[in-house]
């Protein structure tokens, strides 16, 4: 059986709606799981909600509920439809509080008892519920306002909590040089290099054990230990075996290894240590393979910090949606952001990008050059004749966008695949704007050349659909199913094959269009 390209993103903490960096993370997964798609791979798209823990808890209580109704109504009402607003083509969805996951949850933990990396100790600490994470004194700052002359959690802003007691540790220090060894045999593991530097000088100056359950004396929101009912999971041990539960951890080992290892887990580098080092340290001591790479991306920032749901600093996915469609909501964070950097939002790039790239670049080049095949050429795809050397440079652009987009995409660059797909839209709008074909059509002796110019912007339109599709489904969809129905599907056409020239057949009709990317005021 052939492994399938599997990509996963975090799974959220359901304390409330979503915002933009959720959904951001949610789409540079699924670009990612559709371009390998779009290779010819099965890829398979895991995400889902992290529903355990004392935030959750807090917060369902907090609203006069139980964290079973908070979770299951804030699931339905907010995280599933996120996927929709955004059009996620995802292949499963997990909620911690399923039992496949709490089964094999339990089974792995059982397995790490047994086999030695478990033992009993006790615990005192700092502990930011925000984070669901143990604090040292480095990772704190100097708090302001309200919690000024306190030490607060450097992300949240807010005081962390002592924690004292008995519980269970897992032998995370025993694995110190094996990561270390496994970082230099996998220099891709941790992506980007940023990322991966700040990883190994972590592990580098020494991990120690890992609390990994909480007594019940405290609150019982989690997974039971399985040797002792008085504790329950610590949440992070609990979600990150999400990536395996999902797929038939403990249940269905085909399944599992048709999938597992992961080839790109998409976090924020928020969570960086914990699937950079924890997470390949559980998989080690289950004997299993960690991914072949985890992906740290940058924050979307307001006024200079995170946007945050404990900060109520969050937009709302669709409120950009609604007016912008999903496919821009995809195109401009994937552009305007280097994958792996901090980026700033604003409804002024947002609208001038959507003007400039989408309804003047790439919608118009799609627009003019149908309206041209059907004004002209009564609606079917014109004979070329010979290529002359415009034409060819064409090509050539077209070739060097294919390989130089799906080499960025193998290194996770997305915004650098799609500027070199945007080269070829740049220079598609320039020949066009060079050859004149509506002064081409005023003079019948020019009727060959007319043909092979709209022939050649067809062909570069076809390359474009393909390339943008796991950008942007919707549009490439519509542009595919008006150009090319005669290809059969967009989800047929491989990336690697597309710039291969001459796959329109001449005499194909076209059909009718309408406007990809809606000039704003007539959207509303
Ligand atoms: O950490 N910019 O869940 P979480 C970019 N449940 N991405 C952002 C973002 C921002 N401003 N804000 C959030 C958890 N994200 C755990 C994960 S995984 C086994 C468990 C995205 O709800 C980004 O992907 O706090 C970040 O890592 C994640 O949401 C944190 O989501
Ligand atoms: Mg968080």
């Amino acid at each position: 059986m052939t492994k399938s390209f599997y990509v996963t993103t975090p799974i959220f903490y359901v304390n409330d709606a979503p915002h933009i960096g959720h959904a951001y993370t949610e789409v540079a997964a699924d670009v990612i799981t559709r371009w390998h798609r779009q290779s010819g791979k099965d890829a398979f798209l895991l995400t889902g909600t992290d529903e355990h823990g004392e935030k959750v808890l807090r917060t369902a209580l907090g609203n006069n509920t139980d964290p079973k109704q908070w979770t299951d109504r804030l699931v339905e009402s907010a995280w599933l439809p996120l996927l929709e607003t955004i059009d996620i083509n995802n292949q499963d969805f997990i909620r911690t509080t399923e039992s496949r996951h709490k089964v094999a949850v339990q089974k792995f933990l059982k397995q790490l008892h047994d086999d030695g990396f478990i033992y009993q100790g006790s615990f005192k600490g700092n502990y930011c519920v925000g984070c669901e994470e143990y604090k040292n004194d480095s990772d704190l700052v100097p708090g302001t306002g309200d919690f000024q002359g306190q030490q607060v959690c450097a992300i949240h802003s807010k005081p962390v909590e002592q924690l004292n007691e008995t519980n269970y540790f897992f032998k995370l220090s025993d694995f110190q040089q094996k990561l270390l060894d496994h970082y230099e045999k996998n220099p891709t593991f941790v992506q980007p290099e940023s990322a991966r530097n700040e990883v190994i000088s972590f592990v580098r100056s020494g991990l120690s054990d890992l609390s990994i359950s909480r007594s019940k004396e405290r609150f019982d929101w989690g997974i039971d230990i399985p040797w002792d009912n008085s504790h329950v999971t610590y949440v992070w041990f609990d979600a990150l075996l999400n990536y395996i539960t999902a797929i038939g951890f403990g249940e269905d080992d085909a399944k599992l290894n048709s999938l597992w290892p992961a080839d790109v887990q998409v976090v924020g580098k928020d969570i960086l240590r914990f699937h950079a080092v924890i997470w390949p340290a559980m998989l080690m001591a289950a004997g299993l393979q960690p991914p072949k790479q985890v992906f740290g991306h940058g924050w979307l920032l307001v006024g200079g910090e995170k946007m945050s749901k404990s900060k109520l600093t969050g937009i709302a996915p669709n409120e950009i949606t609604d007016s912008f469609g999903s496919d821009a909501f995809r195109y401009y964070f994937m552009k305007a952001i280097g994958f792996g950097s901090d980026g700033s939002f604003s409804w002024e790039d947002l609208s001038a990008r959507y003007q400039a790239e989408l309804a003047n670049g790439f919608g118009n080049l799609a627009s003019r050059t149908l309206a041209m095949i059907h004004r002209y050429f009564n609606s079917a795809i014109p004979a070329p004749g010979t290529y002359e050397p415009a034409d060819l440079a064409i090509q050539e652009v077209a070739k060097s966008a294919v390989s130089g987009a799906d080499s960025a995409m193998q290194k996770v660059m997305i915004h650098e695949a799609i500027a070199k797909t945007w080269a070829l839209v740049d220079e598609l709008n320039n020949y066009i704007t060079i050859q004149e074909p509506w002064a081409l059509a005023k003079d019948e002796a020019n009727r060959e050349r007319l043909a092979t110019v709209l022939y050649t912007a067809a062909e570069g339109l076809r390359v474009l659909t393909v390339l943008l599709a796991p950008i942007m489904p919707k549009a490439t969809n519509k542009l595919f199913a008006a150009l090319a129905s005669s290809l059969g599907r967009l989800s047929d056409q491989k990336i690697q094959d597309s710039a291969v020239w001459g796959q329109l057949k001449p005499g194909e009709k076209v059909t009718e269009l309408e406007a990809l990317f809606p000039r704003l005021d007539e959207n509303q």
